[in-house]
């Protein structure tokens, strides 16, 4: 059993306090706040072996080649892959745009993704049918944003080359039934990509079982460094695909014309990377490990549990799924814009939370919505934290 109070003393932001109080970080989908462990592997990077990965022989760059690769190992058993399909990015974002320029595409290739999409798994298929005319499809979910298997099979035709969906939404909080959407893309000879930003840090993530071809994920969400991600992809798909950026360790060798393409992970990962980044995220990766990820599923559901009940309140009107499958709620107040709630909370109590349109644009203008407040949390929030937030909001509705 996890201890969960005590968990809080691993994350030392946790006590710093504005204007007297406490702080409360109900933003978490947006970026997690990062176990001393994490701050305290980068820092040693920087101040007892800072070198370039896998270039100099001396003994700072075997530490930090070591170091780097072991997070790369950290990282593949979090998820269950092999070091060698897992890539380092900047983000998700940066990981799909990578599969999106990467992959061989023909005019009337057709990728699906769903209409709660993140700019980030809408933008790069935007612009390959601007540029390659490759047709974007886009499936329609149902009302609280959960899957439609229906629409999806409707959607899906021997054209289909890659679908691309959203594990866990942003907006809604639900869950795509991954495994069973796999099983159908490549029955129709497609292939699928999970955008992971929002699930790797609440769910235990098989790629096996799930048997995705690609999937992203950022650092900055599952309690590691900001500019840090992952595209995990499988190897057989990953010798195939292009590079998204040339240069320094992508190749083997070159002449003035000719070059000889590294194998992957190395052959994407151009130029000096973000190492201290890297061994930070490997650091985030072990640690989530060390907790469990069944813990912290268990310890979602009972956050999920609260969280729901404490924004049963009159005027507050709950957008995202009523059984979210992580503790995120997406909601409105009756006659007050979401950013003037989103500044209460920060005034009155410190709570921090997000206001607006959380990335997903294309959803909010196609249903005629200008935004929402978007409380989102993590295993280290407090049912306390919770009963403040609720209260908080009864007195926020009363001033509406
Ligand atoms: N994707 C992040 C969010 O939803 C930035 O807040």
């Amino acid at each position: 059993m996890v201890n969960w109070d005590s968990v809080r003393d691993d994350f030392p932001i946790l006590s710093e306090r504005r204007n007297g109080k406490p702080i409360v970080y109900f933003d978490n989908a947006c970026l997690s706040l990062k176990p001393k462990l994490v701050i305290d592997a980068m820092n040693d990077y920087y101040l007892k072996y800072t070198a370039c990965h896998g270039r100099s022989i001396h003994k700072f760059a075997t530490e930090t080649t070591e170091a780097y690769e072991k997070a790369r190992q950290s990282i593949a058993r979090l998820l269950n892959a092999r070091a060698n399909e897992i890539i380092y990015m900047r983000n998700t974002t940066e990981g799909i745009n990578l599969v999106a320029q990467g992959l061989d595409w023909k005019a009337g290739d057709e990728v699906l993704t769903l209409d709660i999409e993140h700019n980030s798994n809408l933008l790069p298929w935007q612009r390959l049918a601007r540029e390659r005319g490759v047709v974007h499809k886009i499936v329609k979910t149902n009302s609280d944003g959960s899957f439609n298997m229906e629409n999806f099979s409707d959607a899906l035709s021997e054209r289909t080359k890659l679908v691309s969906f959203v594990h866990t939404s942003n907006v809604f909080a639900t869950t795509i039934p991954a495994a069973d959407i796999a099983k159908k893309a490549h029955k129709a000879g497609a292939l699928f990509m999970l955008d992971a930003a929002q699930s790797a840090p609440h769910f235990a993530i098989d790629v096996k079982n799930l048997d995705c071809d690609f999937l992203a994920f950022s650092g900055h969400k599952l309690y590691g460094p900001t500019g840090t991600g992952v595209l995990y992809g499988k190897a057989d798909l990953l010798n195939n695909l292009n590079r998204l950026i040339v240069g320094g360790e992508t190749v083997e060798n070159s002449t003035y014309t000719t070059e000889e393409v590294a194998k992957p992970p190395a052959k994407f990962e151009a130029g000096l990377q973000n190492y201290a980044g890297a061994i930070g995220l490997g650091a985030a990766a072990s640690y989530l490990m060390k907790l469990g990820m069944k813990n912290i599923e268990a310890r979602d559901q009972q956050l999920i549990k609260r969280l729901m009940e404490a924004v049963k309140l009159d005027k507050l009107k709950v957008m995202s799924s009523l059984t979210p499958s992580d503790p995120v709620v997406s909601f409105n107040i009756e006659g007050m814009p979401a950013h003037e709630v989103a500044i209460m909370l920060d005034e009155v109590a410190n709570i921090f939370v997000r206001s607006g349109r959380h990335c997903v644009h294309s959803w909010f203008n196609a249903n005629g919505m200008h935004s929402s407040v978007r409380a989102s949390l993590a295993f280290y929030n407090s049912e306390s934290e919770i009963e403040l937030f609720s209260e908080t909001l009864k007195k926020i509705i009363e001033l509406a």
